[in-house]
């Protein structure tokens, strides 16, 4: 291969000398050299001075509003294709020249301005007006832009007063609604009809999906001196994600300028969720932005007009009363105040609950208060609060109210009361809330003051009270088990495994070395529970068993969204406890479920007895219930199939002939075979429809736990049902649910001493409140695991009374049943 170096030649030494010897020819070249290097050195000038941003130009479009002075309203200018909207339109633009013109930063780099709308009051224009201005300069103009300015136009020869434009504001856009206010392809305008109500949708709304890369618009109007009331009645656009999500955004304005934005909504929401806005003015601009592809329905809203408020607040002189925020349980509108006087009898002070309060502002600290917020006795109140009680120290107390431009809320529902200042709580304990519990309850160990006050200074009995650090007395069985009760850890402390040894869900100690070694050396599972690499181990009763016979040391792998098994089996049959809608409400007074929001729950009616029992569905023909609802009683044949009927998608009970709601029979009921209808042990059954359910945004499957999936003590799970609100009480009509937590096994043992078997876990709170009832049996208990799907962990069983002080109540523990449940259904 050395060839090739053969013909390399090499440049004689002597060529050099003869290059330098054409010297003539040397000033030609420094200067070409020169005029080089000032040619580059101006260009890197240039170039550095164009990356700063000097002569980049930014198109700007900005929204905004003003008001004409001495000007009346007249219906022509509802409508821009009329002469009388183009003269005014004209006027407009030109005192908007005028006034751009004075200003420096916005004078030069106007480019266009045009009106897009009129309404009421004297008469107020919705503009906006394009800028081409240096990058350098956009901040300025923002500002200057963002300024109320005043301008007015000298007389003109026929009309001899001035043309005065007041509070002339804008506000920068985002520059996909400009398209909006200038492509008419969808956009809509609409007048209230008299106390009608008004119904739109969006384009082909419900039988084919809005368009994708929309730009849609509805303007709403009422009369003068009226404000609209706006519903959304179904709501379902594409998810919401982060960047460039389809979005509806409602405006207290004819302009899209986000401080007059009363809300953004995107994703789904179920029907019975609260979305009725309320406007200051009486007009809404509402539009649809949409860049997804996907196909989503659309919504469905409604509006009317009603006669604006003359004032909100008052003054409240009786004993006792109620008062809200204005149009409570609808958004309150935008910028509004509100003040109550409460007074009450001389030698008695006053006492305030707020019961709901929902004053939530997006994007601002929850604490800041500075745009929404209920001022008492000089405290300001916003965001979301669970129920509480203000009080006075005098007879009166004064509340206020005040909504700010932007972003408005469900508001708040309160009660006022009078109470003797000498005694405010009689015969009872006061809370430092103002709340009065009875006395029996302080220094029990269960906070029943939202604030712990009923727990503080207290002398823990020695007998069967431990002292947490913190003060506060528990029962004693709870030290060490594996709960923090104290709140502050001072229960679990001392009560840890050496060093080099870790703690099993049952309190063993081990030596670390036999954590995630693939042997369940704990006897519960706990050891192998929460390993971060997956491995094939030993199985065990305990471990997760793939269909190609492996097992798996991690728990709860089945539909989780990871393919753990090989065979990719754990993720297999996973059409299930999945919801329709994307949000769920929040409460406002009492615990009704979405429509939707459980659409495994079934309500079992009797025969001439109406709703006697709950169920699940886990597939298009099968439901789970309780044994205990199918057995004999009183010469009734609750176990004879045809004298039941299945309801599914029910929501509320007066309501199971309206659509969406399926009514089946039954063909079959199976009930365990070792039900003992004594100790209620096994109370299980399985029941079969005579036909199958057709699945929908109502009506869709539970998932059903492994056996060998744990539900943890400590974990928070939803229970459902029609049954009585109260111990003693009456059947509900609106399905409700609860939240409430896993027990521990051996706790709830003490609890119910030789009455727990292993088929039966308690869930609930030692501090009673929450709780299932007569009528809720053969529910189920819904328990959100990994990637948010929906797994049935029990069936409502029984219970000591209901929603009882150290009596939770019991269910049969359904991964228990996993493989009887397959046998019989083969589900
Ligand atoms: N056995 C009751 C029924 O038939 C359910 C009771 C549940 N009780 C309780 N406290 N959790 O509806």
């Amino acid at each position: 291969m050395n060839g090739c170096e053969e013909a390399v030649e090499f440049l004689p030494v002597n060529n050099a000398k003869k290059v330098e010897k054409r010297g003539p020819r040397r000033w030609v070249v420094l200067a070409i050299v020169i005029t080089v290097i000032l040619l580059l050195s101006l260009l890197a000038g240039v170039l550095v001075w164009h990356l700063r941003g000097g002569n980049v130009w930014v198109q700007k479009v900005f929204n905004g509003h003003l008001r004409i002075k001495n000007e009346n309203f007249i219906d022509a200018y509802e409508n821009s294709t009329t002469a009388e909207f183009a003269q005014l339109a004209n006027q407009v633009k030109e005192a908007l020249k005028l006034l751009y013109n004075k200003i420096p930063a916005l004078g030069p780099y106007h480019k266009e301005s045009a009106v897009t709308a009129f309404s009421e009051g004297s008469v107020i224009a919705y503009y906006w007006s394009e800028f081409s201005i240096p990058q350098a300069l956009v901040e300025e103009a923002e500002r200057a832009m963002a300024k109320e300015h005043t301008v007015t136009l000298p007389p003109r020869q026929r009309s001899h007063h001035s043309f005065m434009l007041t509070s002339v504001v804008a506000f920068p856009t985002d520059p996909r609604t400009v398209q909006t206010t200038r492509d008419s392809s969808c956009s809509f305008a609409l007048h209230a009809q008299g106390t009608k109500t008004t119904r739109f949708t969006t384009p082909g709304f419900p039988d084919s999906p809005y368009p994708a890369h929309a730009h849609c618009s509805w303007v709403l109007r009422g009369d003068a001196d009226s404000v609209l009331s706006l519903t959304f009645r179904s709501f379902h656009l594409a998810p919401c994600d982060e960047r460039g999500s389809d979005l509806v955004t409602v405006y207290d304005s004819l302009s899209p300028v986000e401080p007059q934005a009363v809300v953004q909504l995107c994703g789904t929401y179920p029907p019975s969720y609260n979305l009725t806005f309320l406007s200051s003015q009486n007009v809404f601009l509402v539009t649809l932005i949409t860049s997804t592809e996907r196909r989503h329905p659309g919504f469905e809203a409604a509006f009317f007009q009603l006669p604006k408020l003359s004032s909100c607040g008052g003054y409240l002189r009786q004993a006792q009363g109620t008062f809200s925020s204005p149009y409570y349980p609808g958004h309150f509108p935008p910028n509004i105040d509100c003040v109550w006087n409460i007074e009450v009898p001389n030698n008695r002070y006053v006492k305030v609950r707020f019961k709901v309060f929902y004053l939530v502002e997006p994007n601002m600290p929850p604490a800041s208060c500075t745009k929404d917020y209920v001022e008492v006795n000089g405290e300001k109140h916003c965001g979301e609060k669970p129920q509480f009680v203000v009080t006075s120290n005098s007879s009166k107390m004064t509340v206020r109210f005040h909504s700010d431009h932007s972003y408005t809320d469900t508001g708040f529902l309160a009660e006022y009361l009078s109470y003797d200042s000498r005694d405010p709580c009689p015969g009872m304990f006061t809370c430092n809330t103002g709340r009065c519990i009875r006395k029996a309850l302080r220094c029990d160990g269960w906070a029943d003051c939202a604030d712990y006050s009923d727990e503080l200074n207290c002398v823990c009995n020695v007998t069967h009270q431990f002292t947490c650090k913190n003060k506060l007395c528990k029962p004693l069985f709870w030290l060490c088990d594996g709960l923090n009760d104290c709140g502050d850890g001072s229960d679990e402390q001392g009560c840890k495994c050496p060093a080099q040894t870790f703690k099993c869900g049952n309190g063993k100690c081990l030596p670390l070395s036999q954590q995630c070694d693939g042997k369940d050396n704990c006897g519960d599972g706990s050891d192998e529970a929460t390993c971060d690499k997956v491995s094939i181990v030993t199985c065990t009763s305990r471990t997760y068993r793939c269909h190609n016979g492996l097992c798996l040391n991690k728990g709860n792998p089945e539909c989780d969204g990871i393919k753990d098994c090989s065979d990719g089996s754990d993720e297999k049959d996973c059409d299930c406890g999945q919801r329709s809608f994307s949000r769920q409400s929040r409460v406002v007074g009492g615990q009704d479920a979405d429509e939707g929001e459980w659409p495994w729950q079934v309500s079992l009616h009797a025969l001439g007895q109406g709703h006697v029992c709950g169920a699940s569905l886990i597939s298009p023909t099968w439901l789970v219930s309780a044994a205990h609802c199918h057995v004999d009683d009183k010469g009734f044949k609750y176990s004879d199939p045809t004298m039941w009927t299945a309801y599914l998608g029910l929501h509320d009970q007066r309501k199971r002939s309206e659509p969406g709601v399926q009514e089946h029979k039954l063909k079959r009921i199976i009930r365990h075979p070792d039900f003992n209808d004594f100790t209620y042990d096994y109370d299980l059954a399985v029941l079969e429809l005579e036909k199958p359910a057709e699945y929908s945004n109502v009506v869709r499957p539970i998932c059903l736990p492994d056996a060998t999936h744990v539900f943890p003590a400590g974990k928070a799970i939803w229970v459902t049902g029609w049954g009585h609100t109260e111990e003693g009480g009456t059947a509900a009509l609106i399905l409700q649910k609860g939240e409430i937590r896993v027990i521990n096994q051996t706790t709830c043992e003490s609890l119910l001493p030789q009455q727990l078997t292993s088929r039966m876990m308690c869930v609930g709170f030692l501090s009673g409140g929450v709780d299932s009832c007569q009528g809720d049996s053969g529910g189920p208990l819904s328990s959100v695991e990994a990637d948010g799907r929906i797994f049935q962990a029990g069936v409502v069983s029984w219970g000591e009374g209901c929603a009882r002080r150290e009596k939770p109540g019991v269910y049969t523990k359904l991964s228990e049943f996993r493989d009887w449940i397959k046998e019989q259904t083969g589900v």
